[in-house]
C-alpha cells in the first residue's frame, strides 16, 4: 500500500510558500514597524500548559489535542495554539526585567484534531502577536489597529467584531443570569449546547446551530453586566476605534472558543470564507499568568490563520519566478565550468538554473523554457577551447558568442 498524506493536513507546493513567502514578509516588517520583536516556542509543549489555561471545558482540550507521552514519561503535545506557550516564555526567561509592556510576534504551524473541512485543518498556521504587561485599554486598540492593517494588506474585506467578556468580578453576574435565561429554555437547544450548559453557557452564545440563534437573540447581553472598571475599558477601546477610524461591529454573541478571555475579545470575519468565516481573532487575557501559577500580567494578543487569510484574499499561489540565466552545458569540463560561472553569477545578484544530467542540447534548450529563462548560455568542448560562450536573449531569440568571463556575462544580461 501506497503511504500518503495524513488527513487534514498539507502538503505545500512552491506556489504556495512562495505566496506564503511574500505575505509573510509583508506582515512581519509590518509587526516590526509596531516594535513587534520574533520569537519561537517548541512545537511540543506539556498537556498541562494548555490544559490549565484552555479551560478543561474547551473544545481543544476536550477532543482535539494531539498527545503524546515521551519516553521519559512526560505528557506532551503539539501545540494548538500559541498564547499559553508565549506566557510560560515570558515567564521563564523573566522577561518583564526588560521593561513592560514586551511585544512578540510569531508565525508557526499548530495541530487540532478538529473534523477537517475548508477552511479547517489539523495542521494549520498562524501568525500572531502578544502584547505583554499592559492593561491599558489603548493597547487593546493598539493590537486591534495591527490586526486591522494587516488585513489592509491583503484587500480582503473582514468584518471585525468586538464584545466585552467583564472581569472576574463581574463576568459572574452575567454567567448566573445567562445560564437562568438558558435554562428556561433548555428544551429549544441542541444536544451540544445542553451539554455546554452545564460546563460553559458562554459558549451557547456562538453556536452556529439555527435553534440556539433563535433562542440566544434575546439572551441577556455581557456589556449590560460590566461592572464600572470594565465598562470604562469598554468605552476607551471603542471610542479609541471610532477615533481612529478602524471599523467594527459591536457583537453581544461573541464568546471565542477559548477560555483565558477577559474584557475585550474580536474576530475578523470574511464572508468569503464559508462556514469557517474566522480570519484571526484575539483579546486580553489578563489571569493567564496567574493560572500558570506566575505573577499576575494583563497582556492582549491575537492570531491569524495563515491558510484562511491566503484565502480570503483570493489569492492562494503565486505563479513561478522567471530564472535569469540558464547555462545548458554538454560534457563534464562544460558543466565544471559552468559550475563556476553560475556561482560567480549568482554571487551578484542572478538567479542562474543548471540541468546537470549531461542531456542533449535540445532538451535543456526545452528546460530553459519551461523554466522562462530570460537568457540561456550555451557551453561545450568548442566554447571552452576558445574561451567564448554562445549567449541567446530568450525575448528575442538573438544569439551572440561573447568571452567566458563572469563581466562580460553580467554586462549582457544588463542591457
Ligand atoms: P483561535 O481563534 O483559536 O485563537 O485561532 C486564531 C485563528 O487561527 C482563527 O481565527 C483561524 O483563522 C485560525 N485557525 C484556528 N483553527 C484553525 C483550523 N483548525 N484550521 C485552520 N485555521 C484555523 C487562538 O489561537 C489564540 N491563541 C489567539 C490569541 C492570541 N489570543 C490572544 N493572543
Amino acid at each position: 500500500m501506497k503511504i500518503t498524506n495524513i488527513k487534514g493536513m498539507e502538503d505545500l507546493l512552491p506556489e504556495r510558500m512562495l505566496r506564503w513567502k511574500e505575505g509573510l514578509e509583508k506582515i512581519e516588517n509590518l509587526a516590526l514597524s509596531y516594535g513587534y520583536l520574533p520569537i519561537k516556542t517548541p512545537i511540543l509543549q506539556r498537556i498541562e500548559l494548555f490544559k490549565r489555561v484552555l479551560g478543561e471545558a474547551s473544545d481543544i482540550v476536550n477532543k482535539e489535542m494531539y498527545s503524546l507521552t515521551d519516553k521519559g514519561g512526560r505528557e506532551l503535545v503539539l501545540k494548538p495554539e500559541e498564547t499559553a506557550s508565549v506566557a510560560r516564555m515570558f515567564n521563564e526567561h523573566n522577561l518583564s526585567f526588560r521593561g513592560l509592556p514586551q511585544r512578540y510576534y510569531y508565525f508557526s504551524s499548530y495541530y487540532r484534531q478538529e473534523k477537517p473541512q475548508k477552511g479547517r485543518l489539523r495542521e494549520f498556521h498562524q501568525f500572531g502577536i502578544e502584547s505583554i504587561g499592559s492593561s491599558s485599554p489603548f493597547m487593546d486598540v493598539e493590537v486591534i489597529t495591527l490586526y486591522y492593517e494587516i488585513i489592509k494588506l491583503f484587500d480582503i474585506d473582514v468584518k471585525i467584531r468586538i464584545n466585552s467578556l467583564g472581569c472576574k468580578k463581574c463576568r459572574p453576574l452575567y454567567r448566573k443570569e445567562l445560564e437562568i435565561y438558558l435554562r428556561d429554555r433548555k428544551d429549544d437547544l441542541c444536544d451540544d449546547c445542553k451539554r455546554r450548559l452545564e460546563t460553559n453557557p458562554l459558549r451557547v452564545l456562538d453556536c452556529k446551530n439555527e435553534k440556539c440563534i433563535r433562542v440566544t437573540a434575546d439572551a441577556p447581553k455581557s456589556e449590560d453586566f460590566l461592572c464600572d472598571d470594565c465598562r470604562k475599558h469598554h468605552e476607551a477601546v471603542l471610542e479609541s476605534l471610532d477615533e481612529l477610524n478602524i471599523p467594527y461591529v459591536k457583537d453581544p454573541k461573541l464568546v471565542r472558543g477559548l477560555d483565558y478571555y477577559n474584557r475585550t475579545i474580536f474576530e475578523g470575519e470574511s464572508s468569503k470564507l464559508g462556514a469557517q468565516s474566522a480570519v484571526g481573532g484575539g483579546g486580553r487575557y489578563d489571569y493567564l499568568m496567574e493560572q500558570l501559577e506566575w505573577k499576575p500580567m494583563p497582556a492582549v494578543g491575537f492570531a491569524i490563520g495563515m491558510e484562511r487569510l491566503m484565502m480570503a484574499s483570493g489569492k492562494e499561489e503565486t505563479s513561478l519566478p522567471p530564472i535569469d540565466l540558464f547555462i545548458a552545458a554538454i560534457g563534464k569540463d562544460s558543466i565544471i565550468k559552468g559550475m563556476d560561472l553560475a556561482r560567480e553569477l549568482r554571487k551578484k545578484g542572478f538567479s542562474v538554473f543548471m540541468d546537470l544530467s549531461d542531456r542533449s542540447l535540445k532538451s535543456q534548450m526545452k528546460q530553459a523554457n519551461k523554466k522562462d529563462a530570460r537568457f540561456v548560455i550555451i557551453i561545450g568542448d568548442t566554447e571552452i577551447s576558445e574561451n567564448k560562450v554562445i549567449i541567446k536573449d530568450m525575448a528575442n531569440g538573438s544569439q551572440k558568442d561573447i568571452d567566458m568571463d563572469v563581466e562580460t556575462i553580467s554586462k549582457e544580461m544588463s542591457v
